[in-house]
């Protein structure tokens, strides 16, 4: 399912006294099944961003075309069904009693039948290693890990074509990140989902994404296969972000390990890479 952003310009309190130019001239398209990382400083306008994926957020100027459907139409609940975003701190959207109504609520609103809802529950939890032990605890019984899968299971459990997270993992430690993010290369391998990972952390990003959008004050400051973008760290650099660090490793081992090779951006690349070289 293609996304067609063309020259997207978004204020927020447009016309008031606190009007806030957030978005400039966007123009972003993106191809069926694709992995998608969005970068940038706070504020830099990531989260205004993908609020008009499911047209939460209207264009102020310009258009966000979704396979076909424009977000200006009235009727979203199509578009809704296709796209499904979880927000930054999910968890702070689990309002249920229980976490089998938490995972539900969208589908009752879909008309399916009580079989067919059981089923995609299960699933969805399964899809984030969660199991069935958990479906009549109260959300807020859980770890801040457990939450923040349950709120993703909420919007995997409507299988949307586009799931879009944004800073999923943020304020988890190491371990429950590695996992979270596990679940969701899963999901974009097995249901050849569309996956837009918004994070500030380049290592995360490196991992995951093929192709990485750099945002910077309300702009797209470099759109490219995520390769190329580690490789020109100076481009980064000159508004404040970096390269993931093995990148800054490897570059400077290349200086005592001629052969090696530097274009490496994720630590597991990294250890092969010297591995090969160390057997050698
Ligand atoms: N509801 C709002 N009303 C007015 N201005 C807003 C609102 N939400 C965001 N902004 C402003 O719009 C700009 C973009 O904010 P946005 O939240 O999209 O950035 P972000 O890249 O997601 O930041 P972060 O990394 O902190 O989540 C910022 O200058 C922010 O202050
Ligand atoms: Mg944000």
């Amino acid at each position: 399912m293609p996304i067609n952003i063309e020259g997207l310009k978004f204020t927020y309190s447009n016309g008031g006294p606190f009007e806030k130019n957030a978005l400039h001239d966007i123009n972003i398209d993106i191809q069926d099944g694709e992995f998608i990382g969005i970068i940038g400083h706070t504020g830099s306008g990531k989260s205004t961003l993908i609020q008009h994926l499911n047209g939460i957020l209207k264009p102020t100027a310009g258009r966000v075309i979704i396979n076909g459907i424009d977000t200006k139409q009235k009727d979203l609940k199509e578009l809704r069904r296709q796209v499904g975003i979880v927000f930054q701190y999910p968890e702070h959207q689990l309002f249920e009693d229980t976490v089998k109504k938490d995972i539900s609520f969208g589908l009752l609103k879909q008309g399916l039948s009580d079989e067919e809802i059981q089923q995609r529950v299960i699933s969805a939890l399964h899809s984030v290693g969660l199991d069935e032990s958990i479906l009549e605890k109260s959300p807020f019984e859980l770890s801040g890990g457990q939450k923040r899968r349950v709120a993703i299971a909420g919007v995997v459990a409507m299988m949307p074509k586009i799931l879009v997270l944004d800073e999923p993992t943020a304020g988890l430690d190491p371990s429950g990140r590695d996992e979270i993010f596990g679940y969701i290369k899963e999901l974009h391998r097995d249901f050849n989902m569309t996956v837009i990972l918004v994070s500030h952390s380049m290592e995360d990003i490196a991992k995951l994404a093929d192709r990485v959008i750099v945002m910077n004050e309300g702009t797209v400051y470099m759109d490219k296969p995520s390769g190329e973008v580690y490789t020109q760290p100076d481009q980064l650099e000159k508004i404040g972000l970096s390269a993931p660090q093995i990148t800054y490793l490897m570059k400077r081992l290349k200086t005592i390990l001629p052969d090696i090779d530097e274009n490496i951006f994720t630590v597991e690349a990294a250890v092969k890479e010297l591995q090969k070289h160390l057997k050698q």
